[in-house]
Order: structure tokens, then C-alpha cells, then sequence
């Protein structure tokens, strides 16, 4: 079993993000803090088990002081050992050392960094409250708390982006203290400031092929199309258990859960979710063909790969093709992509 935890709050909204979370209800955070333990204490009920990870994401997790935090650990400590991994999200702007050392004392294991680009032009162009400066701070922060396990979200695929801007960020991620990357590659959201410019994005197949080659030079090897990392033990268990398809609780506002066949929504709205943290805004009941297909949508994009169990006699025949084309592999029982770039495409031709 996982576990999610969403943070809706943040100290200003990146002009390409439609996650849930709201700049002026810091107001609210004391009770909403309240309110997530109290589901979570519900929520803990499904499970008998050690956690395998927690993932508190947002939002922004550092733009809430470290001791609101206390309670839900408390409320966490008979499902986390050794091996749990507690990862927390957190923006440049707001990492102090205080509040990444109480986090460590907690139990955190693993820090997320929104870094996006060390280019303080392309941070302005994103919409970022950060510059350069502040996240080699964090990081560095980071690593003096005593934090092994340091992720950096990045981003491509933007108007701004140069061969040049892209070197100069990825000869900087070389010479960091960290052993994950997230590199993802701008969407246009409904909903936010790029909805109506959809011009800010460029797509670039061979600027990511030359982000992936670059960072597997520095020892970060793809396991997944947007994750890299620096040896097996560095992967994101929380990662794996999505693309594998694990049961998780989903905490807080805005956050989803899923326990076998069925999703489940928390209320979105900060207020309405204080007032009834346990009511759900939906609840939805997926069929097995719905599950079949995203394990191997899934599957196919990271090294999690898909049983070839699940696929039916049609679909095997098409498998065949593709293994002969070299698109694909099979290993153990078990097929992968050779290159996640075309992964979607592969998930639809064997639809
Ligand atoms: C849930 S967000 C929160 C992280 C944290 N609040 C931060 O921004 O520093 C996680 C990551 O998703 C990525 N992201 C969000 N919206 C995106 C979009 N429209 N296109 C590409 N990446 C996006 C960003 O890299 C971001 O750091
Ligand atoms: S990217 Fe992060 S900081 Fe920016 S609005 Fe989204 S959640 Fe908040």
C-alpha cells in the first residue's frame, strides 16, 4: 500500500500548473492540517500493513511550518519501518534548513525539489518565485540536513528553451548532491495562464533524446519516460508502485486514491474538504478492461514493463510484430519498451 498527501497551498501559481492548490488560503492551513490527520486516521483503516512509501506532494509541503506536520506523523508511526519511503515536496522559495531538518527527524527520507530550470529568464518565463541562486541554496540545504535521497523536477519542451540554456542547466544538475531527476516536458493545462498561449510550448523529440543521452552520460539511467536515477536503490518506490498498479491512499484536497477497482476522490474545495474531510466528491468504479489498459499504459512507459499474461491472443499477434521491428522486448515473461519516447503510441497500437 501507498500513501499520497496533498498540500493545496502555494505562495504563487507557476503560470503552466493546474494541480489543486490556492495562494490565499493560508488562513485555512491550521485546520486543514487537522482535517488531513483526521482522515488519515479513516483512511489508515484499509490497511494492516507497513506503508511501502508516502508521498506528500502539492502544492508546496515547505510553505507549511515543519511542526504542522507533527500530528499526521504521529498518526503514521505504527505504518512506517526501515523501509518506507517518505518522500516531501518542496519549493526553493520557502526551504529553510529548520524545516528540512524537522522533517528529517520525522521520518522524511526524501526530499522533491520544483526546480524546473537553473535559467533565471526561463524561472520568469514559467512563472517560478525563485531564482538560480535559491535553488542551489535549497539543494545544498538539503544535503547539509543530511538528506541522501534528493529529487529535481525539471522542465522542457518551452519556447525558451535554447541548446545552449539546456547545456548550461544539465552541466549544472552534474555537479549536484542528488541521485534522482524528473524531467518532464511542458503541457498546456486548462485552466492556466499557458492555456490561452499554447505557443510557449515547443515540442523538440531530439532536445529530449539530448536531455536523456546527456543525464545517462552522468550516470542517471531512464526508468521511466520522465524519471532518471542514479543507481537501482535511488528509483522512486512510489513511482513504481503507480505504474504497478498498487492499491494508495489518497489524502486531503484534491488528492486521488485507488483501492482495487475503485477511485476515489477527496472533496477539491480547501473549505469543504475542513468541514468533511471523510466525504468523498466521487467515487469511481473502474472495469477490468479500464484497469488492464492502464497497467499496460503504464507498464509500457517505465521499466515496470507488462506482464505478458495480461494481454489477449490479438494483442500477442501485434507483440510479435513489434518485437521483430525491435520496438519492444521480452524478458522472463515480462515485455518493455525499448524507447519510451514512442510509448504511448505503442499502448494504442496494441489497444
Ligand atoms: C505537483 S508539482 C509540485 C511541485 C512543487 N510545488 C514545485 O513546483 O516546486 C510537481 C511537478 O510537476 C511538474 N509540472 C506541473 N505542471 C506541469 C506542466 N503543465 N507541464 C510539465 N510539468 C509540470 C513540475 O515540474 C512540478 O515541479
Ligand atoms: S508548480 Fe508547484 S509551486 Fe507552482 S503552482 Fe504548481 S504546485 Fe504550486
Amino acid at each position: 500500500m501507498l500513501l499520497y498527501i496533498h498540500i493545496p497551498f502555494c505562495d504563487s501559481k507557476c503560470f503552466y500548473c493546474s494541480f489543486n492548490s490556492y495562494t490565499n488560503l493560508f488562513h485555512l492551513k491550521s485546520d486543514y492540517m487537522k482535517a488531513l490527520n483526521n482522515q488519515l486516521q479513516e483512511e489508515l483503516k484499509k490497511t494492516n500493513d507497513h506503508l511501502k512509501s508516502i508521498f506528500i506532494g502539492g502544492g508546496t509541503p515547505s510553505s507549511i511550518e515543519a511542526k504542522l506536520y507533527d500530528t499526521i506523523f504521529l498518526s503514521l508511526q505504527n505504518f512506517i519501518n526501515i523501509d518506507t519511503e517518505i518522500t516531501i515536496e518542496a519549493n526553493p522559495n520557502s526551504t529553510t534548513l529548520e524545516w528540512l531538518t524537522h522533517l528529517k527527524f520525522l521520518g522524511v527520507n526524501r526530499v522533491s525539489f520544483g526546480v524546473q530550470s537553473f535559467n533565471d529568464q526561463k524561472l520568469k518565463f514559467l512563472g517560478r518565485n525563485h531564482n538560480k541562486e535559491m535553488a542551489l541554496n535549497s539543494i545544498q540545504l538539503a544535503a547539509q540536513a543530511g538528506f541522501r535521497n534528493i529529487n529535481l523536477d525539471i522542465i522542457y519542451d518551452t519556447a525558451i528553451d535554447t541548446e545552449k540554456l539546456i547545456k548550461d542547466d544539465l552541466e549544472i544538475i552534474k555537479t549536484l548532491p542528488i541521485n534522482h531527476i524528473s524531467a518532464y516536458g511542458l503541457t498546456i493545462e486548462e485552466g492556466t495562464k499557458f492555456f490561452n498561449r499554447p505557443e510557449v510550448k515547443i515540442e523538440n523529440i531530439d532536445m529530449a533524446s539530448f536531455i536523456f543521452a546527456s543525464l545517462a552520460e552522468f550516470g542517471f539511467t531512464q526508468y521511466e519516460i520522465s524519471n532518471f536515477s542514479k543507481n537501482i536503490k535511488a528509483r522512486s518506490k512510489h513511482n513504481f508502485g503507480y505504474w504497478e498498479k498498487e492499491d494508495y491512499l489518497g489524502v486531503g484536497a484534491g488528492a486521488v486514491g485507488c483501492i482495487g477497482s475503485q477511485r476515489y476522490y477527496p472533496k477539491k474545495d480547501v473549505q469543504e474538504y475542513i468541514d468533511n474531510p471523510f466525504s468523498y466528491e466521487d467515487i469511481e468504479i473502474l472495469n477490468p478492461e479500464d484497469i488492464k489498459f492502464e497497467r499496460i499504459f503504464l507498464g509500457l512507459r517505465s521499466l515496470a514493463g507488462v506482464p505478458l499474461s495480461l494481454f489477449n491472443d490479438k494483442q500477442k499477434e501485434k507483440i510479435t510484430l513489434l518485437l521483430e521491428e525491435k520496438k519492444v522486448t521480452l524478458e522472463d515473461g515480462i515485455l518493455f519498451n525499448n524507447n519510451f519516447l514512442i510509448s504511448d503510441e505503442i499502448a494504442l497500437f496494441l489497444e
